[in-house]
């Protein structure tokens, strides 16, 4: 039986011109994702901005560098309805094939503006954080490969976190180990898009899509919330800074690069050294 991608499966990819390719970045509106946009407009992508908000979407893609007369787009809508993600991918491809989807998009519950203890996360936040950070992606990726070219080219990135591979939570004040305030939905959500990313890897080889993962450390966003930049995260990064947005923005242009062509399915730290064996 064949259980490979099919020609079947897949639309006619648009005629476009051949230069011009289209990149998506969702969460295009967020504080890494808008930094990603910029470094893909000046790589001279046509960025699709896709937010939760129409206005920030649109406000953030018309703040880009148009190479070539490159037109960038914003669009609008809740990633975690797979029927919208349908209706990005195609709107994407309306101009030229996708070359690139970086998943930016994603949540990390927080109540005034602090960490939640696992005993009084709720349900409805759970699942929303699950849907989210991983059928979000999940469903984009599902319905954008059908339109990316299949000559080598394209590739996907997906945000991680270094809570992927890092347990959470444990006392505030713990004089041994890792610290990391309790985010136990978080780290599950980006342990499960990490799986993802190694699994749709292997799927879409055959289509000569990569598909890896950026796993950051802490990045100076508004995500950060009021996490207290203190001694004791701080005291725990070797480089002892966090990222700035550009460190990240740099290395999904290294990954989508012919420079990675045998890159796939991997998960690159980003963390000033937080995380090493
Ligand atoms: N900031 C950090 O320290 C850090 C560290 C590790 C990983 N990350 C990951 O990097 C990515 C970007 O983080 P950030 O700091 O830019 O976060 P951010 O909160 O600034 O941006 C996330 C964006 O996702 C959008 N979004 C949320 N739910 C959505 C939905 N249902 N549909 C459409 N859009 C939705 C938000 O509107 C926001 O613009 C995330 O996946 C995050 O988990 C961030």
């Amino acid at each position: 039986m064949d259980v490979t991608i099919t020609e079947s499966t897949v639309q006619a990819v648009p005629a476009g011109s051949t230069l011009t390719r289209t990149a998506i970045v969702t969460g295009g509106a967020g504080g890494i994702g808008r930094t990603i946009s910029r470094r893909l407009a000046a790589e001279g992508y046509a960025v699709v901005v896709a937010d939760l908000n129409q206005a920030a979407a649109d406000q953030a893609a018309a703040g880009l560098p148009e190479i070539d007369g490159a037109d960038h787009r914003g669009f609008g809508g809740d990633l975690t309805d797979s029927g919208v993600n349908r209706e990005l991918a195609a709107f994407a491809a309306e101009t030229a094939p996708i070359g690139v989807l970086v998943n930016a998009v994603g949540i990390s519950p927080k109540r005034n503006g602090r960490k939640i203890p696992f005993f009084e996360l709720g349900d409805d936040a759970w699942n929303q954080v699950m849907a989210v950070n991983v059928s979000a992606p999940f469903f984009l990726i599902r319905e954008a490969f059908r339109y990316m070219p299949t000559d080598g080219s394209a590739s996907i990135v997906n945000l991680l976190s270094i809570t992927a591979k890092l347990g959470t939570g444990g006392p505030a004040d713990a004089g041994f180990g890792l610290y990391l305030p309790s985010s136990v939905a978080y780290g599950a959500s980006k342990a499960a898009l990490q799986n993802l990313t190694a699994s749709l890897s292997h799927e879409l080889a055959v289509r000569r899509i990569r598909v890896n993962g950026i796993a950051p450390g802490f990045v100076q966003t508004p995500m950060m919330g009021e996490v207290p930049i203190d001694e004791r995260l701080l005291g725990q990064v070797p480089m002892k800074r966090f990222a700035k947005p550009e460190e990240i923005a740099d290395a999904v242009a290294f990954l989508i690069s012919d420079q990675a062509s045998y890159i796939t399915g991997t998960s690159l730290d980003i963390n000033g050294g937080w995380l090493t064996c």
